[in-house]
């Protein structure tokens, strides 16, 4: 922090040079857990502020000392008057699959008519970025971002965010011990998905760092995984077998439909996984662990950890 002092007709004026860094989704949990590690990294909570929705949603970020904004990517007004004074960006991706691009070029907007200096955004990763892709759906808005940040004049980093491996659970099902079955159309397709908390942990080392302008980070693992190598670390932690059935897509969802999955789950997971039997999810790199300082958590570690005799 440059911190000026200057004597203007007898008032001693204190100008701060504060470089604040303002969060979107911060109720979330990627936004919140990148306030966290901003925090960690000894960035001041006075130089943090915090876009939200409802006020109340924010109880523990005010709590930490970092100032609220309420704005919503639909009002751009309220976009506006949030990001004023605001140096950094970390724009998070909104939930809403359908209207984000609409929100998200608000967001690009205020945040060049505000004079925001940098925008990080929480991109996707996948090797088709196509029509073709079965993760068009998902990923059109984000490529449609990313043209619009390069487009913008405003320093932009761009991060490149594999799946969550947090999800993996949720693909398997919450019985897949109990079953011993994995049922996914995934074939002998690979992901090198990584902790959503360790991508936030990396983000706010972009964050709290410079020489990032420009910059595109691919946010994944240092090896990729199938659904065969799930199945057989699952066997060896649970001490029971669990095997993996590679169902045709049409199948699959036929099959999920008749257990009374909700029609927009079934979409997703079929999507996500017809797109790894692909090959369009196998991406791996060492951008995550050189911003890590270390290797990205294995998916042995993680399945050791939720399904280990610890877990749960
Ligand atoms: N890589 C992956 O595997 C993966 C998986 C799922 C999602 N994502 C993407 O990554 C983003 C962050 O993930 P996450 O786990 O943190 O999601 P999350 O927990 O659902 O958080 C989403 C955040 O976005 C905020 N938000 C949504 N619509 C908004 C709007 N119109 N205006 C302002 N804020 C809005 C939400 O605010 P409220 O609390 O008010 O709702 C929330 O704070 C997601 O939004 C999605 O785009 C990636």
């Amino acid at each position: 922090m440059i911190v000026t002092l200057c004597n203007k007709s007898n008032n001693l004026i204190l100008k701060r040079n504060k470089k604040m860094i303002l969060v979107t989704g911060a109720t979330g949990n990627f936004g919140k857990t990148t306030i966290d590690f901003l925090l960690r990294n000894g960035i001041s909570s006075t130089h943090i502020s915090a876009l939200v929705r409802d006020e109340e949603k924010a109880a523990d970020l005010k709590n930490k000392g970092v100032a609220l904004r309420i704005g919503d990517y639909n009002n751009y007004a309220s976009l506006l008057n949030a990001f004023r004074g605001v140096e950094k960006l970390l724009f998070v991706s909104g939930s809403d699959i359908l209207n984000r691009s609409a929100q998200h070029q608000n967001v690009i907007e205020a945040a060049k008519e505000s004079g925001v200096k940098q925008i990080v955004y929480t991109s996707f990763q996948g090797k088709n970025e196509t029509e073709s892709s079965p993760l068009w759906l998902v990923s059109q808005s984000h490529l449609q971002t990313e043209a619009w940040l390069k487009e913008s004049g405003v320093d932009y980093t761009i991060l490149k965010n594999t799946l969550y491996m947090d999800f993996i659970p949720a693909f398997l099902g919450e019985k897949v011990i109990d079953t011993g079955l994995i049922y996914l159309p995934a074939s002998k397709g690979k992901v090198g998905a990584v902790l959503r908390s360790e991508m936030a942990e990396a983000t706010a080392n972009i964050l709290s760092s410079s020489g990032h302008a420009g910059k595109v980070y691919r946010f994944t693992n240092y090896e990729a995984f199938s659904y065969h190598d799930v199945a057989s670390q699952l066997s060896e932690i649970s001490g029971r077998t669990i095997n993996y059935i590679s169902p045709a897509a049409d199948e699959y969802m036929q099959t999920l439909t008749e257990h009374g999955v909700p029609a927009d789950f079934i979409g997703l997971f079929s999507s996500f996984a017809v797109a790894q039997a692909n090959g369009e999810l196998e991406t791996t790199g060492a951008d995550l662990e050189n911003l890590l300082g270390r290797k990205p958590t294995s998916l042995k570690t993680f399945l050791t950890q939720v399904y280990g005799p610890s877990g749960n």
